[in-house]
């Protein structure tokens, strides 16, 4: 049994996607955002790609302004985001590599091969008091360059897991985990905060819930899928209740 609080955040981009599907206003973000709040989120995430294919800035600037829980603004590291980033100051920024071609954020990001620029990136960004969080791969060389910028937190990519889960590759799925059980422990050993995300489901997120340094799961698709059959907030109570049990 862990006694450290485990907080969800959940990803509202994918509402986004439904409404510009259409390219009017139904349905609104920041009215999924409300819900999730009352249905027990302890935050919200919200990705601002540089295409803006989801999330548009409006979104984030009504965001700031109808939370009562924290926003979590992953982005790019780029010099257009940090502004956007500088104006809002958000509770807590999560730097996430991104490509034009991918569907979604497909690996972590490389902090090891971009030390010296990421640690100027990130330097505003925590003078202005937001938290900065990695999004990296379960890799040790990732993770002390993510401590040596600087950054207060990692968030772990869980997609390998899922994925090696999703596809019945068993002993991948298991390998992956352990890598996932034991850089949670090492990064906590540095001081660091961790969460994970990235794919993670009601078959998939009670293993990785279970890690007792594991302080945040940021969790987006599964749940906005997941709220077409039972509706948003069932979908994100019983994520919770998933959660509260493997914390036990
Ligand atoms: N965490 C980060 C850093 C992400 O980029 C994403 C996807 O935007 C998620 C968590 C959530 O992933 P999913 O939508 O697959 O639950």
């Amino acid at each position: 049994m862990s006694d450290t609080p485990l907080r969800l955040g959940v990803n509202i981009d994918h509402v986004a996607t439904v409404r510009n599907a259409r390219g009017g206003a139904y349905p609104d973000p920041l009215r999924a955002a409300k819900l999730a709040e009352e249905a027990g989120a302890d935050g919200i995430t919200a990705h601002l790609r540089e295409d803006r294919r989801h999330i548009s800035d409006a979104d984030i600037d009504g965001l700031m302004e109808v939370l009562s829980v924290p926003l979590n603004f992953e982005m790019a590291a780029t010099d257009e985001m940090q502004k956007i980033a500088l104006r809002h100051k958000p509770h807590a920024v999560c730097i996430v590599p991104e490509k034009r071609e991918e569907r979604t954020t497909e690996g972590g990001l490389e902090v090891a091969r971009e030390e010296n620029r990421l640690a100027h990136f990130i330097a505003p960004l925590r003078d202005v008091g937001c938290r900065v969080s990695i999004f990296i791969a379960a890799d040790p060389k990732q993770i002390e360059a993510a401590h040596r910028i600087g950054a207060e937190v990692i968030e772990l990519h869980t997609g390998a897991y899922c994925d090696a889960h999703a596809e019945g590759r068993v002993d991948d799925a298991q390998r992956e985990l352990e890598a996932l059980r034991k850089m949670s422990a090492f990064a906590h050993s540095l001081g660091l905060e961790v969460h994970a995300g990235h794919g993670l489901s009601y078959d998939t997120v009670q293993p990785v819930a279970a890690f007792p340094e594991v302080r945040e799961l940021n969790i987006g698709h599964f749940l906005i899928g997941e709220s077409i059959f039972r509706g948003l907030t069932p979908a994100i109570q019983e994520m919770r209740r998933l959660m509260d049990e493997a914390r036990q």
